[in-house]
């Protein structure tokens, strides 16, 4: 495929590089357009280099190809990384002063933009209006990753890892749908840990991969999503807001807070069932006798709470004649939509790791925890924990099965997202 990489002028125009290589490395030919402030970041000789292709920010070199045109009718992709507010201004009003512009305005083809820039700026009423005039308009843009800017500050504005915009720009190419477009939906993903005093904790093997690649294949099909990430160390998934928890308790507060508005809650996080009844506050000690032993309390269960909240909803609203609570809410808007369709998830997913019995003991949980889909796996023995791959079933309340073949934990999350898509309304 004939892929545009523009590339203007900000700091994270350094990471474009790596992004270039996993174009070139998996097939593609990637013509380079940066703009002159981005040349003033990395020289235009690394991008020849890296590219292999002549490289100029200039509609005046080589005019005899008419490269202001050309580049852009030819291309099959172009994705804008980093995307500086400049560039997201000069393209939502159609300003061609330069190669990268000029292409922009030619292009028949997808076109994605990964801003990266100051906090203020991306909040700014003039760079929000700019972002949504180019979503409207069909662009994919990228919600920038939140973490550290330039200097000291962090917030958002920082480039996603190249890793995730090369994603998503594979899924642009291979045109899967953006059916959860203007969707709300939550994920939590990861382990949580349970302190037993400063220093130690009761935790489990969850990677949070899985979790991970839900919220990114939900935020590529076009959801806003909240991920709710327990103890991952992987880079956040390019779109999605991510909200870092550490234990159960702080994870059910995250996720019922963002559950109130949100079309689907899918619970991948492996949330430990029980905690250290007391958490002592100064590292225990080694004694000379025999050690203190632990005891536990139970956790709420989070996934049998949001269950539990919606059949609650669902009977006031039938004995209010079919109304939906009234509730209130942060915006007018947000009222609305709530009270369109009551105050809960339309959709429910939970997980299930098993080691025996996959699937009486999945059939029985689907039942007992009041979710719509379960996603069943097999674990132990290398199976699913930590690893990039996995095979599942996806059973479904009053449905047939779904068998997922081992496959990349992508390919498992589309399914997800395609049985989530078909019971919303
Ligand atoms: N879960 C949850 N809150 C908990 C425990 C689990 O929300 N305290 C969610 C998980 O995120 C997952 C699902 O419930 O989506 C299944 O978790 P699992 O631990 O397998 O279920 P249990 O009810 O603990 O069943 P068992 O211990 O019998 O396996």
């Amino acid at each position: 495929m004939k892929v545009v990489l523009g590339v203007s002028g900000g700091i994270a125009a350094y990471k474009a590089c790596e992004l270039l290589r996993l174009f070139t490395e998996s097939g593609h030919e990637v013509r380079v357009v940066p703009t002159r402030e981005a040349l003033k970041f990395v020289g235009a000789p690394t991008w020849a280099a890296l590219s292999g292709n002549p490289v100029s920010a200039e509609v005046w070199d080589d005019v005899h190809e008419v490269p202001h045109v050309r580049i852009g009718k030819q291309a099959d992709l172009v994705v804008v990384a980093p995307a500086t507010a400049d560039v997201l201004a000069r393209a939502a009003h159609g300003l061609a002063g330069d190669l990268l512009t000029n292409t922009l305005l030619t292009a028949t083809c997808p076109v994605v933009f990964a801003p990266a820039m100051h906090t203020e700026m991306w909040q700014h009423p003039a760079t929000r209006a700019n972002v949504e005039t180019l979503r409207e308009r069909g662009a994919v843009v990228i919600d920038p990753a939140v973490g550290r800017l330039t200097g000291a500050d962090t917030g958002p504005g920082r480039l996603p890892d190249p890793a995730e915009i090369f994603e998503v720009c594979l899924r642009v190419l291979r045109g899967r749908p953006r059916d959860l477009a203007g969707r709300k939906v939550v994920v939590s993903a990861g382990g949580t840990r349970e302190a037993i005093d400063p220093v130690r904790y009761l935790g489990n093997r969850s990677s949070g991969r899985q979790g991970y690649a839900l919220a990114r294949t939900a935020a590529a099909r076009g959801a806003e999503v909240t991920l709710v990430a327990a103890n991952v160390a992987l880079p956040d998934p390019a779109g999605a807001k991510v909200v870092r928890v550490e234990s159960a308790y702080e994870l059910r507060e995250a996720v019922l807070a963002a559950a109130g508005d949100a079309d689907a809650v899918v619970m991948a996080a492996a949330v430990a069932d029980f905690r250290p009844a007391t958490r002592h506050e100064a590292k225990i000690k080694k004694t000379d006798g025999e050690p203190e032993p632990i005891f536990l309390a139970k956790n709420p269960d989070i996934l049998a709470e949001l269950g539990t909240l919606r059949r609650e909803a669902q009977a006031a609203e039938a004995r209010s004649g079919g109304a939906a609570r009234p509730l209130a809410g942060p915006e007018p808007g947000d009222v609305m939509r709530r009270r369109e369709r009551g105050a809960y998830p339309e959709v429910i997913v939970g997980f299930a790791a098993e080691t025996h019995d996959v699937l009486a003991n999945g059939q029985a949980k689907l039942a007992r925890k009041g979710c719509d889909l379960l996603v069943v796996n097999q674990v132990g023995e290398g199976l699913a924990f930590g690893t990039p791959d996995n095979a599942a079933t996806v059973l479904v309340a009053g449905g047939d099965p779904v068998e997922v073949p081992f496959g990349p934990k992508e390919a498992l999350a589309d399914v997800v997202w395609d049985l989530v898509a078909a019971r919303l309304p």
